[in-house]
């Protein structure tokens, strides 16, 4: 199977003869395993069938691989760590998918500066590390940060916990190094503040999602690191609530460094898969809020929040991280939702963004919705960032259930979402991208003209259509 508007001007077994003689025998895998493996990511929707797994050690090799295949008509899947949750790196017709794995080298920190340049397959957890080492901060932060590559993060624009404090990957973003469709290497990597001198392309393949070309390198900005983290979950009764937390701590002038939330049904699928996990609360609540918040200066800042949330009935109960111990601990509680569900059951997720003052109408209309809908055997689990107004709605089954008939049913609803969520004007991407999962709702968000002109940026940068094939939109 290959892409219907390439005709390949070499055999399967020639491309994949030319990738050893770029690359080396080591660094092309064929292995069936190796394939299903490589060749997908954390969707796990579509079946992966790619030609083969390139993994280059240098820029040098990625442009002459990309030369290679842009002069053959050959498609090319860009692969970072494969935690994508909207099928981008799935490789699933006959692709050649290059993956960064092998370039995964931090090749400077500038304590000065304060910036850390990488290559792109270092996992944005290396990079947490070695700012801390070096006394610094790297704020991307989310759960699959320890295989999750910066080069990933880039492609996809990845949100995370932090951005509500620090911006998302685009505000941590300097420099890139990018190889384009042809093979041409383009050095947009100068690590400066300031940087007024004509249009800024660099920021065209940050969330392109390996459309547009293959990035090799990285320049990030750190920050310091912050001081005195407090931690606090609590307990809520009602989603209209969430808001007044979040408008109550904005206006007592703390420093939030993360607001998340999670829903009573989203809690028990952890507490039932995570091992050892624990609930800080006596009574079940419908809701839970997690804030972090610097506490720059004086004791007390989250006692003194948390007091005047309860005397003015915002929340039910709470709980302060006592100790580091405990700190883990709640994080863990909304950290590892994504996985408990996935040991739970079938998912099919949502991940919208609303302006924050449309959350509380669009929350209640969404729960009629579902209510009227009340689909069988469907747990509807609402988690999300929620500071940033992004929220993740996620459908689930049991494994037992047939595939086609969960899929059918949870996209029913999801349509409806959907067009609900256009009368408010929110997006249906916040923060995972469109991929293959979702190309036919973007209309839903952007407009014809938007599409358009997206198709045109496209053909301008990747005139043959080698790279990454049929992710966002049809040519
Ligand atoms: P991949 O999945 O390998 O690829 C993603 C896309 O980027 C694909 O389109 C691929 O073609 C392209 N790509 C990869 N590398 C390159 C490159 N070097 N050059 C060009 N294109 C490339 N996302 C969030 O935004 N916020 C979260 O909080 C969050 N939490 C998550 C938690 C869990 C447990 C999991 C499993 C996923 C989570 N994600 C989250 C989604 C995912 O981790 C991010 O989208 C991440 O940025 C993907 O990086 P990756 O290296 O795994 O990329
Ligand atoms: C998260 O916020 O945990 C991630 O975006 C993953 C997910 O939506 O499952
Ligand atoms: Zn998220």
């Amino acid at each position: 199977m290959t892409h219907a508007h390439l005709t390949p001007k070499v055999s399967p077994a020639v491309a994949i003869e030319s990738m050893v003689n770029i690359v080396g025998k080591d660094s092309v895998l064929l292995d069936p395993q190796d394939l299903k493996s490589w060749g997908t990511d954390w969707t796990k929707v579509f079946e992966p069938e790619p030609l083969c797994i390139v993994q280059p050690k240098t820029t040098e090799a990625v442009s002459k691989i990309l030369k290679y295949c842009n002069d053959n008509q050959l498609a090319v899947t860009p692969s970072g760590g494969r935690t994508g949750l909207c099928a981008g790196a799935v490789a699933s017709q006959g692709e050649i998918v290059l993956s960064l794995h092998k370039m995964n080298k931090i090749l400077d920190v500038d304590a000065v500066g304060m910036t850390i340049t990488a290559e792109a397959g270092v996992t944005t957890e290396m990079l947490q590390n070695a700012a801390k080492d070096a006394g610094m901060f790297f704020p991307l932060d989310l759960a699959a940060k320890g295989s999750c590559q910066i080069g990933g993060n880039v492609a996809t624009n990845a949100g995370g916990v932090k951005l509500i404090r620090y911006g998302g990957t685009r505000e941590q973003v300097l420099g890139l190094e990018v190889v384009l469709a042809n093979g041409e290497v383009l050095d947009m990597n100068v690590a400066l503040r300031k940087n007024n001198s004509g249009y800024d392309l660099k920021h065209l393949f940050i969330g392109s999602e390996g459309t547009l070309g293959v990035v090799t390198k990285v320049v990030l900005r750190l920050v310091p690191k912050p001081k005195n983290l407090q931690l606090a979950i609590m307990a809520v009764g009602s989603f209209t609530d969430i808001p007044k937390i979040l408008q109550t701590a904005n206006a007592s002038g703390v420093t939030i460094t993360a607001f998340e939330f999670f829903t009573q049904v989203a809690h028990k699928i952890v507490l039932k898969h995570l091992p050892g996990a624990r609930t800080p609360f006596q009574e079940i609540s419908d809701y839970y809020v997690l804030l972090e918040l610097e506490q720059a200066e004086g004791e007390g800042v989250m006692e003194n929040l948390l007091g005047k949330l309860f005397d003015d009935g915002i929340i039910a109960d709470a709980t302060i991280a006592a100790n580091s111990t405990q700190f883990k601990e709640f994080w863990g509680l909304r950290e590892n939702i994504t996985e408990s569900l996935s040991a739970h059951g079938q998912v099919r997720k949502n991940d919208i963004s609303l302006a924050i003052d449309k959350l509380e109408g669009f929350v209640a209309a969404l729960q009629q919705m579902l209510a009227n809908e009340n689909p069988k055997d469907m747990d509807l689990v609402l988690f999300g960032h929620i500071g940033d107004g992004n929220l993740h709605i996620n459908y689930v089954s049991p494994k037992s259930r047939d595939s086609k008939d969960f899929h059918s049913v949870a996209r029913a609803i999801e349509e409806k979402v959907f067009k609900l969520l256009a009368e408010f004007k929110g997006s249906i991407s916040a923060e995972h991208g469109i991929g293959l999962t979702k190309k036919k709702d973007l209309h839903f968000t952007r407009t014809e003209r938007e599409v358009a002109w997206m198709r045109q940026t496209k053909k301008m940068w990747d005139p043959v259509g080698i790279l990454n094939p049929g992710k966002i939109f049809d040519l």
